[in-house]
């Protein structure tokens, strides 16, 4: 209650035309103002506010609402976002809000503690770039065109020589175990205290949507070998890898103005191009682009150009994404990048015209895939056969009937096949496509691996629930317990399945496989639910008969009465777990 009264008070003080016209060119007409509507594409201004009743509307979009919801929509925050930074604005105060949870409260403490702290480590970092200790890194810097003005924009830095971080973090009263699930420090491992993350490292921050640091990438000096190229902050309180993206902070301003985002692979891709004059460009931070990171853009952008590395981990990054951006109902266009460049290289060259040049060039992605699975798999009927399930895969992403349709005529054309032709198998599910291999044996954990590959935080979740005994091979067992391993330690899972793939038939390489080819799966969390049921089932069914035979097998009544008493229980979880819906299975 107090809370909404809060929130009419912010309503009553915000100047709405103020804050609008931070965003939008504003004149006045009649009783209304009038602009260029900052949530949708226009030429014409149909986006109008009306400072006596405090609100906004879109005559194009039909988008409206109040100063929160502005601030929100616009500026890409969550609504309580919105609400503590106009109250701070306006100076109302909010009402604690008293999380009724002690366990959520704890949790809150603990994200602000490590928040504060991660201020402490950007103010240091930066501090460490213009001291003598940073010469290294600002020569780094110039050498690859970085001028002061980029570096600061992205708020880049070098993680000092070892020691000053930490003194400064205690200086501020940071608790070493704050700064640790801050992941700046870790225990020594030799020895007790703690050594600093990131010395001898180029920082590259990750900003929140607030302008906050909330991690880092660390890029090694050319010269030093101490691990590798790159270093990042571990997942922690505030720092979720998969739905982050480097640079929208910086670059949601020019994004948001031209509906159009450029997707580079790279921190350096990203800075380079800001510092060639391209401002709307992010970078994934390594992984691969994932669904939640498109959700990121769509919020501003109706256009993403993939501008990937001209080489084979690049070209595999495209064709991986299509099906992402498919299901987001994002326009994706893709540049094929010249085999050895990359964007920071075409900038480094050819200024910001070449790469203006390039993503003009770009071509819809669905097009670009075509033809490209077309390069890999030739014209023949055999080649053409597998272009077609491949596309099927993907194209499943798209939910629209029209765009779909369209699509198909594309892939139709593209292939000079009859498009009804090609409806009759594209049309059906994308279990029909014929020619499927027989299942292998252990399919379902193979596919559950596949999944953990696509999004290894999935690991976690499968060994919370218990599903490392529900692996049967021990290969399988093997693949996941090095998968663990990597993702529990922050090492390249991806970079070691990559590697893997030529391994022929190796678990292992199975499993790469599904990164570097287009599942077409859209939503692998219900996929992993679902293959988790299948493994689960399976389990419980072996387990039920092992049972069934040792009942079989028991002399004496006591173990069978026990052995009854576990067959039943299997049983019924068993019923409870079933019947599943095997939906995935064509896909993995
Ligand atoms: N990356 C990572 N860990 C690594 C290598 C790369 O997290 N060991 C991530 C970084 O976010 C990096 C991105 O993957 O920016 C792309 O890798 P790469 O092309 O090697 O890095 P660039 O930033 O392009 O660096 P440079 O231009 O200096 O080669
Ligand atoms: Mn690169």
């Amino acid at each position: 209650m107090e809370f909404d009264q809060a929130v009419r008070e912010i309503l009553n003080r915000a100047d709405i035309v103020r804050l609008v016209s931070e965003y939008v060119q504003l004149r006045k007409n009649g009783q209304h103002l009038w602009g260029l509507c900052p949530m949708h594409a226009e030429k014409t201004p149909s986006f109008s506010v009306n400072p006596s009743r405090r609100m906004y509307y879109c005559f194009g979009c039909h988008r409206g609402g109040n100063a929160i919801t502005f601030l929100s929509e616009v500026a890409g925050l969550t609504k309580r976002e919105a609400i503590e930074r106009l109250a701070a604005e306006t100076g109302v105060q909010l009402p604690q809000q008293r999380p009724s949870d002690p366990a959520e409260e704890a949790a809150a403490r603990e994200r602000s503690e490590i928040m504060k702290a991660l201020v402490v480590a950007q103010e240091y970092f930066v501090s460490s770039l213009y001291a003598p200790e940073g010469e290294r890194a600002r020569d780094y810097l110039s050498d690859r065109g970085v001028d002061e003005q980029t570096a600061a924009a992205y708020g880049l830095g070098f993680g000092g020589v070892g020691g000053g971080l930490i003194r400064m973090l205690e200086k501020r009263g940071v608790p070493m175990q704050i700064a640790e699930s801050a992941g700046l420090v870790l225990p020594s491992t030799r020895g007790t205290g703690y050594y600093e993350r990131f010395r001898g490292r180029v920082i590259c921050p990750v900003f929140n949507n607030d302008g906050a640091a909330v991690a880092f990438s660390a890029r090694i000096l050319p010269g030093d070998d101490d691990g590798p190229k790159y270093l990042n902050s571990p997942e922690t309180a505030v720092f979720r890898k998969g739905s982050m993206v480097f640079g929208l902070y910086q670059a949601r301003q020019a994004i948001r103005q031209s509906r159009h985002a450029i997707v580079v692979e790279g921190n350096f891709d990203v800075i380079s191009l800001a510092a060639s004059g391209v401002l709307n460009v992010v970078a994934p931070l390594g992984t691969a682009l994932t669904p939640q990171q498109v959700r990121q853009l769509a919020r501003f952008a109706g256009r993403v150009t993939l501008f990937f590395d001209g080489d084979e981990a690049g070209y595999k990054a495209s064709r991986r994404s299509v099906s992402i951006l498919l299901e987001e109902g994002v326009e994706g266009y893709i540049v094929s990048t010249p085999s050895g460049e990359d964007p920071d290289s075409m900038a480094r060259r050819g200024g910001r015209q070449a790469i203006e040049a390039a993503v003009a060039d770009a071509r819809p992605m669905v097009t670009w895939l075509v033809d490209s699975l077309v390069g890999v798999f030739g014209r023949s009927p055999h080649g053409i056969r597998q272009v077609i399930e491949e596309v099927s895969g993907v194209l499943a992403a798209e939910k629209d009937r029209i765009r779909y349709g369209l699509y198909r005529e594309e892939v139709a054309r593209i292939l000079g096949m009859d498009v009804r032709e090609l409806k009759g198998i594209l049309g059906g599910r994308q279990t029909d496509v014929p020619g499927r291999g027989p299942e292998v044996p252990n399919s379902v954990e193979v596919s559950m691996l596949k999944l953990l590959a696509l999004s290894p935080a999935l690991i976690d979740t499968l060994l919370d629930r218990g599903g490392r005994e529900y692996f049967q091979s021990e290969e399988a067992i093997a693949v996941l317990n090095r998968m663990f391993d990597l993702y529990a330690s922050g090492g390249d899972l991806e970079g070691e399945l990559l590697a893997a793939v030529s391994e022929q038939g190796s678990v292992m390489s199975a499993v790469a496989s599904v990164i570097t080819m287009p599942t077409g799966i859209s939503d692998v969390q219900a996929a992993f639910d679902e293959t988790f049921l299948q493994l689960r089932i399976a389990f419980l069914n072996r387990r039920l008969n092992e049972l069934k035979q040792a009942m079989r097998g028991a002399v004496d009544e006591d173990a069978k009465m026990r052995l009854l008493v576990d067959v039943t229980a299997v049983e019924r979880q068993l019923k409870e777990a079933g019947p599943s819906l095997w939906r995935f299975r064509g896909t993995l």
